[in-house]
């Protein structure tokens, strides 16, 4: 470790674990996207706040940038670290530190893995109703940094919602407890809800308060096939207007098809274009019955024409990895990702629209589109044809995803709905966010992490 940087880091925290191997600049400079070459100064595995107050009234010194990273799962790259960035890892920083059963909240440090969180909220009786696929490896940390959504959103909301407190260190290098867990606060501004989505701009999280909701009721879960696109939202109001859904989630037959050839099974003997999954409360034999009633609403009107309900949560898991499953197949593919969201009422006018534009822009790529349809929120993922160089299948895609903007920008949508900004989209900020907003956004920013030290070059356009 012959930077003198390095060595100036050592004196200041000498029990601080550092490393700087190439297998661990590899592993902890990149995240899914896979597209940027790691080179990261070095890796930093803090274990306590002051640790990490340390490095950042350090890295302010010696000028050097700041990556905070969790489980890098992130699917934008904000945790890609590729110009001599020091990483600072909140892996070490995992523990659950305490439950407090009259607020109904749980203590965490910021690099708890979000399934671990689940977890300990169900042993006490309660569940963190956050969920999506990387619940295995994603930190609570990235999940507030990038304002997490995923299957449950449409009930219980994104992040956002079930954060009571958080403990940040700011780009100055200050140790902020923000909110404190009080559930009402009227008291000026609401620094939490900054931090949350900043994707590592403003400060790092070290340690946050959740809160807990209730054991969810029994549900059951069922993949209905569907003939057609413009079916997918009137079989949401089918299913909205009898039941108490959990989750309304859409894909293609593309979708399955790489699922499926991922391991998964098909419950259909046929092949139908688009699929969803809804997960709806089932209290008593009434629930039950509502939802046959939706069912059979759906399928006289033709609007759905086949489907499998689960009998058993085995049943219910499996129809969730068809749906789960997508990202993981497509991986080694390594997908153009977007992350789109309109409200909910403008999304049939919206797909009309896009359908044609990607058709257009598109016309020999394999694309894959699923995704959160009932908060408005699709992916659309598009697959490097054989043959094609990825330089040329980046650029296409660019002059796709500036054409989707705009289409997104008359439809009051963003270009983000939940994955963050980080390097992948920064070029479309503008179609989402005004000129204005960006530059108050820009202005905090200056507040909070003056030297701007903290994941420089992401989120803001160049
Ligand atoms: P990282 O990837 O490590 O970091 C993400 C961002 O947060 C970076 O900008 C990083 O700098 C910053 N950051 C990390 N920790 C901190 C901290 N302690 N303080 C400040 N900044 C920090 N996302 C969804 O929203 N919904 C989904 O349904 C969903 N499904 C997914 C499924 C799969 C299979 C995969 C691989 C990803 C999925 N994601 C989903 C994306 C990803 O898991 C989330 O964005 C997640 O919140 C990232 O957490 P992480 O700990 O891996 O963060
Ligand atoms: C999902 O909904 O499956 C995730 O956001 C991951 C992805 O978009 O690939
Ligand atoms: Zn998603």
């Amino acid at each position: 470790m012959t930077d003198p940087r390095l060595e100036s880091l050592r004196s200041v925290l000498p029990g601080l674990q550092l490393e700087c191997g190439p297998a661990e600049l590899e592993h902890f400079g990149r995240d899914w996207t896979r597209r940027w070459t790691p080179a990261p100064l070095a890796i930093a595995f803090p274990r306590q706040a002051q640790d990490v107050v340390g490095i950042v009234q350090w890295a302010r010194r010696e000028g050097v940038v700041l990556v905070p990273s969790g489980g890098r799962t992130g699917l934008s790259g904000g945790a890609v670290a590729a110009n001599g960035e020091l990483v600072v890892s909140l892996e070490r920083m995992n523990r659950i530190l305490g439950f407090d059963p009259v607020d109904r909240t749980l203590q965490v440090q910021a690099g708890a893995v979000l399934q671990v969180v689940q977890e300990a909220a169900r042993s006490h009786g309660l569940a963190y109703p956050v969920d999506f696929g990387s619940r295995g490896s994603c930190t609570i940390g990235g999940n507030i940094a990038t304002n997490a959504g995923g299957i449950r959103v449409l009930r219980h909301g994104n992040t956002r919602e079930w954060i009571a407190g958080l403990t940040v260190v700011t780009g100055r290098g200050e140790l902020l407890e923000l909110n404190r867990g009080l559930v009402k606060n009227s008291s000026g501004y609401d620094l939490r809800h900054l931090l949350v989505g900043s994707e590592g701009t403003l400060g790092i999280v070290v340690e946050a308060t959740l809160k807990l909701a209730p054991s969810p009721p029994p549900t059951n879960v069922m993949l209905l096939a569907l003939p057609a696109f413009e079916a997918v939202m009137e079989v949401f109001s089918v299913f909205r207007e009898r039941l108490q859904l959990e989750a309304f989630e859409f894909f293609t037959d593309v979708a399955l098809r790489h699922v499926v050839g991922h391991g998964a099974s098909d419950p259909f003997d046929q092949v139908h274009p688009y699929y969803v999954v809804v997960e709806f409360a089932v209290a008593d034999e009434a629930g039950e019955a509502a939802a046959m009633a939706a069912f059979e609403r759906a399928m006289e009107a033709g609007l759905v024409v086949d489907g499998v309900v689960s009998q058993s949560d085995a049943q219910a898991a499996q129809i969730w990895q068809l749906r789960e499953g997508i990202t993981e197949s497509l991986a080694p593919r390594r997908p153009y990702k977007n992350d789109v969201s309109v409200r909910v009422g403008a999304m049939p006018a919206f797909l009309a629209e896009i359908q044609g534009l990607l058709g257009e822009g598109y016309p020999d790529f394999e694309v894959v589109w699923f995704g959160h349809i009932g908060d408005g929120n699709l992916h659309i993922n598009v697959l490097r044809p054989e043959g094609m160089a990825e330089q040329a299948f980046i650029g296409r895609c660019e002059q796709v995803t500036r054409l989707l903007s705009d289409v997104l920008a008359r439809h009051g949508g963003s270009i983000s709905a939940e994955h963050g900004i980080g390097l992948v989209k920064k070029p479309y900020l503008q179609g989402t966010r005004s000129v204005a907003e960006i530059e108050v956004m820009r202005g905090i920013r200056r507040v909070l992490d003056p030297d701007g030290i903290m994941n420089r070059g992401k989120v803001f356009p160049d």
